[in-house]
């Protein structure tokens, strides 16, 4: 009989509470034992935690969010704590030798993102303790893996936005410009692009310009579609001033202050490019809040099972990924970086079979 811990890292996403369902249940039918600790790293360093069981777990599948407190960003290597008033950083690898000792713990299965992949490992090599991973983020950029859960679930929120905006900008004769999360990579605007029928998707990993936004935009208006729909992820990046002198553009667009994320300074630069009226909406958290979708349900369940079974097989320092739809494992040290979207990604083939645009053409 083992003991097995769980956290949360990182930020929260669509899943997490199916994940944690799949671990305990599996676990405990096996006749082992689940904790889980509250506040991600930092209540196994002050050992807060709740026991996992089938009552615990019983009614979280479809909740967003996760039942272990808030995930946080905290590093147990450098982590903030304020002593007689002061702020300090210290290292707190002793303080959790000592709870995992104290509760016996054989095992402890993170789940987050590249960041908590990353203290995991550390947490690992420092202290000793096995771990598991499970890769977690609704912007599907994690090395190793084809796929994380939360993102098919906030592509379908992105998806629905798109499908509204469609309908208002059908009726104003506007562009309209939907920014969704991604942080670096473009994978949500790709996917949610192609299914809420994008005309112009832009994406950090493609550079972009307003001569061929424009271009776009004037193509569907000589077809009678007076509106567009563009879908843009939060790391585009602008193009520079220099870029633009370069360029030609005979609009001061430089000097339209970027309020918010880069889609209200964009929806103003192709509103004074082209001189067709463009709004911005900004979709922000609601991308990462509430219930998971059916595929994100399974998944997350496929993964934490998984997890499990690593446990079981003696397995360690090991991060549950899916790989040409099979669910399997690669090392925690050979997740690092970011996964872009690759040019030669088969649906951006597809976008452009399809006339969509990625602003570059
Ligand atoms: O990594 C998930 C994510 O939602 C990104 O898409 C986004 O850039 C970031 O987190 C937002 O972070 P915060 O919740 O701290 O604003």
């Amino acid at each position: 009989k083992m003991k097995i811990g769980v956290l949360t890292g990182g930020g929260d996403c669509p899943g997490l509470n199916a994940v944690i369902r799949a671990i305990t249940k599996s676990s405990v039918n096996h006749g082992h034992e689940v904790i889980g600790f509250k506040d991600g790293f930092k209540g196994l360093i002050e050992n807060r935690y709740i026991n996992l069981d089938y009552d615990s777990v019983s009614g979280i599948l479809s909740r967003g969010g996760t039942i272990l407190g808030t995930t946080n960003r905290d590093n147990p290597f450098n982590f903030k704590q304020k002593i007689n008033g002061e702020e300090k950083y210290s290292d707190m690898s002793k303080v959790i030798i000592e709870n995992c000792d104290f509760h016996k713990l054989e095992y402890l299965v993170v789940i987050g993102g590249d960041g908590s992949m990353r203290l995991a490992s550390e947490l690992s090599a420092r202290t000793g303790i096995k771990i598991i991973g499970v890769p977690k983020t609704i912007d599907n950029d994690i090395v190793g893996t084809d796929m994380t859960f939360g993102f098919s679930s906030a592509v379908d929120i992105a998806t629905d936005a798109l499908d509204r905006l469609h309908s208002t900008a059908e009726s104003h004769h506007r562009v309209m410009l939907l920014e969704v999360m991604g942080r670096d990579a473009g994978w949500i605007a790709l996917h949610a692009g192609i299914a809420g029928g994008a005309d112009i998707i832009i994406i950090p990993e493609i550079e972009y310009s307003l001569e061929s936004i424009d271009k776009k935009i004037k193509d569907r208006i000589s077809r009678g579609k007076t509106f567009s729909l563009i879908i843009v992820s939060e790391g585009a990046k602008t193009l520079s001033g220099e870029q633009m002198i370069k360029r030609g553009i005979g609009v001061d667009v430089f000097n339209i202050p970027r309020l918010g994320g880069i889609s209200n300074w964009l929806a103003s630069a192709i509103e004074a490019y082209s001189g067709v009226e463009t709004r911005a909406t900004i979709l922000g958290h609601l991308q990462r809040g509430g219930s998971p979708n059916s595929f994100d349900r399974v998944f997350a369940t496929q993964l934490g099972a998984k997890a499990a079974e690593l446990i079981f097989d003696r397995k360690e320092n090991e991060m549950v990924v899916i790989k040409d739809n099979k669910i399997g494992s690669i090392s925690l040290k050979d997740v690092k970086g970011t996964k872009f979207v690759s040019l030669d990604d088969p649906l951006i083939k597809t976008s452009r079979d399809i006339g969509l645009s990625f602003g570059d053409d």
